[in-house]
């Protein structure tokens, strides 16, 4: 085990919008994995993120809570190595994000790409939320109240770590200097193409495979998937480059001999689609198994989990407390 980084603070997390899918493996869920041996993680259930999108979408919330963790615990991630808490259980992220609202100014946030694409797929033109606007800013105030020194994410989360940098770069020259200006860790596969071949893997899309899919849900759904258009029969050369169906076998099929004959044949067009999807279904299927096998041994126990959360969230607070407190010092926000 590398203990260099035991005492460095990591925090990442997701929004409990509904079930992992293997884009979410792929992109930092195997990452995190590897991170929590070596790291001092905290892992965020970010709830009130979730509101600033779905803030009239309340219904399946806490159930959605529960499976997010589920789906965390079934890949690997420990409560016992790593902190799990909810976001709205640590009242000083909230206060936090007020007053590092003072230090950025409106123009900076609206000019952040991922915020923009939001509001555009979200058709809202002018008429966003405040909190929408400023989750960027809670983003900061979930990494810079456990004054983390690593947040891994995707590269489309990257403008939002650079916004945690500039403030609290920004607060340091203000006040005095207590934040540590967190790194980005980058996956290295930090999008997954969905199975409809045109984006990334994503709920909202209806292009994904869970990680709590069945076997036969997996089965429709690869035989479903966007190959070569242009390969109308099995006797035409396909192309391998940007083919989903070859991008899923590059990252599941462990049998490289077998992936190699098949690229080959593809692109010389002997070999038909129900082949190369048959094997990847049964790579996928071969991936999931044990991550299904755990989620049945965790079901058996699913009333632990909000005990996972409480007791996660406790501890994640008691680290904000002390780091909340330094920083009302540093602006003068304490009398005594
Ligand atoms: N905004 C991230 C997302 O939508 C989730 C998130 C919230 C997060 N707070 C964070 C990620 C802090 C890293 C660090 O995926």
């Amino acid at each position: 085990m590398n203990d260099k980084n035991k005492n460095k603070i990591l925090v990442t997390g997701d929004r409990p919008t509904g079930n992992l899918h293997l884009g979410h493996y792929v992109g930092t869920l195997q990452n995190r994995i590897e991170l929590q041996d070596s790291y001092n993680c905290f892992f965020l259930i970010a709830d009130l993120h979730m509101l600033t999108t779905h803030q009239d979408k309340v219904g399946d919330l806490k159930e959605n809570i529960v499976e997010l963790v589920i789906d965390w615990m079934s890949v690997g991630l420990d409560p016992k190595k790593s902190c799990f808490y909810l976001q709205s259980m640590i009242p000083e992220i909230s206060e936090l994000a007020v007053l590092l609202s003072m230090l950025c100014s409106v123009p900076r946030i609206q000019r952040i790409p991922t915020l923009k694409e939001k509001i555009t797929a979200m058709n809202l033109n002018d008429n966003y939320s405040l909190g929408l606007l400023s989750y960027p800013v809670l983003m900061a105030s979930d990494i810079l109240a456990f004054n983390a020194s690593t947040v891994p994410v995707g590269e489309d989360q990257l403008s939002h770590v650079e916004l945690t940098r500039e403030i609290a770069r920004r607060f340091n020259s203000t006040y005095k200097e207590i934040l540590l200006e967190p790194e980005p860790l980058i996956s290295k596969n930090s999008r997954l193409v969905g199975t409809d071949g045109q984006g990334k893997m994503s709920k909202s899309l209806n292009n994904s495979i869970y990680l709590c899919d069945s076997e036969s849900v997996v089965k429709k759904k690869v035989m479903k998937m966007f190959t070569d258009p242009n390969r109308t029969s099995a006797d035409i050369p396909g192309k391998v480059e940007g083919n989903p169906v070859f991008i899923y076998h590059d990252i599941f099929n462990d049998n490289k001999e077998e992936l190699l004959d098949f690229k080959e044949r593809y692109s010389k067009g002997k070999i038909g689609d129900v082949e190369v999807k048959t094997s990847l279904v049964r790579s996928i299927n071969n991936f999931l198994d044990p991550i299904r096998e755990k989620r049945m041994e965790i079901l058996k126990n699913k009333e632990e989990i909000l005990d996972i959360i409480i007791e996660g969230s406790k501890k994640a607070r008691e680290i904000t407390k002390i780091n909340l407190e330094l920083i009302k010092e540093a602006m003068s926000l304490k009398l005594k």
